[in-house]
C-alpha cells in the first residue's frame, strides 16, 4: 500500500547542470525547474500531501554571480505574480520561510500579497524557503526568545519561535541531482525525517520520479527510537 507523506520537503537541485549539459545558460535550467516545481505542486495536491516545503534559495546562494541571483529573484517574482490567482483558485495556500531583510523589496511585496491572497485556502499548503538557512532560522528563533524574557523552554515551545511553526515535521525529504547532503535545509525539523536521494536533475523530476520516492518511503519502517 502506498503511504502518502503528510509533509514532503524537497531540495530541488541540478538546474544548472541540466542546462550546462544542453549547452544552455544556467538560468534556462531555473526556468525549466520552475515548471517542474509547479507540476510537483499539483501532483502533491492530487496525492493528498498536506504540506510541501520547497528549498528555493538558500542563505548561501547569495555567493553565486550577481547576474544569476538577480535572474533567480526576477523569475521567482514573475512566477508568483502570474500564478498566485490560479493557485488560490485550486485551494493551494502559500507560505514563506527564511530571512526577510535581504530579499529585493518588489519580490517581498509579491510574497506578502501571495500569502495574503491564499491565507484561507485549505487544500495543500506550499511552503517556499527563500533566503532560508536552517542555522539562521534557529538563531533568529533564539534572538526572539531572548527578547521574550523566558528563562527556560521545552522543545515544543521552542519550535513555535521557528519560521516553520505549527506544521508537522517533514515525513520525507527528497534531494535531486545525486548530491547527498542537507545544505543547511530544515535542520531542526528533520530529526526523524526519511531521506530519499534521486540521481535525476530537478528539471527532469516528473510525477513518475515523485512516485518512485513515495513508493520507496512507503516501504520504510519508522521507529522513532522505539522497538517495533
Ligand atoms: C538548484 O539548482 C536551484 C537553486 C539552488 C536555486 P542549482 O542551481 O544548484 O543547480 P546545480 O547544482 O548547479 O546543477
Ligand atoms: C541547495 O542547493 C539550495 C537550494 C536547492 C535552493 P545548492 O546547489 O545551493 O547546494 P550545494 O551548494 O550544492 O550544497
Ligand atoms: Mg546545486
Amino acid at each position: 500500500m502506498t503511504r502518502i507523506p503528510k509533509h514532503l520537503a524537497i531540495i530541488m537541485d541540478g538546474n544548472g547542470r541540466w542546462a550546462q549539459e544542453r549547452g544552455l545558460p544556467r538560468i534556462a535550467g531555473h526556468y525549466e525547474g520552475v515548471k517542474r516545481a509547479e507540476e510537483i505542486v499539483y501532483s502533491c495536491q492530487e496525492l493528498g500531501v498536506e504540506f510541501l516545503t520547497l528549498y528555493t534559495f538558500s542563505t548561501e546562494n547569495w555567493k553565486r554571480p550577481t547576474t544569476e541571483v538577480k535572474a533567480l529573484f526576477e523569475l521567482f517574482e514573475s512566477y508568483l505574480s502570474k500564478r498566485t490567482a490560479e493557485l488560490r483558485k485550486k485551494g493551494i495556500r502559500l507560505r514563506f520561510i527564511g530571512r526577510k531583510d535581504r530579499i529585493p523589496r518588489s519580490t517581498l511585496r509579491v510574497m506578502r500579497e501571495a500569502e495574503e491572497q491564499t491565507k484561507d485556502c485549505n487544500s495543500l499548503t506550499v511552503i517556499l524557503a527563500v533566503d532560508y538557512g536552517g542555522r539562521d532560522e534557529i538563531v533568529r528563533a533564539i534572538n526572539k526568545l531572548l527578547k521574550s524574557g523566558l528563562e527556560s523552554i521545552t522543545e515544543e515551545e521552542f519550535s513555535k519561535f521557528l519560521d516553520l511553526a505549527n506544521t508537522p515535521d517533514p515525513d520525507l525529504l527528497i534531494r535531486t541531482a545525486g548530491e547527498e547532503r542537507i545544505s543547511n535545509f530544515l535542520l531542526w525539523h528533520i530529526a526523524y525525517t526519511e531521506f530519499y536521494f534521486s540521481q535525476v536533475y530537478w528539471p527532469d523530476f516528473t510525477k513518475e520520479e515523485l512516485m518512485k520516492a513515495i513508493e520507496d518511503y512507503s516501504c520504510r519502517k519508522r521507529r522513532f527510537g522505539a522497538v517495533l
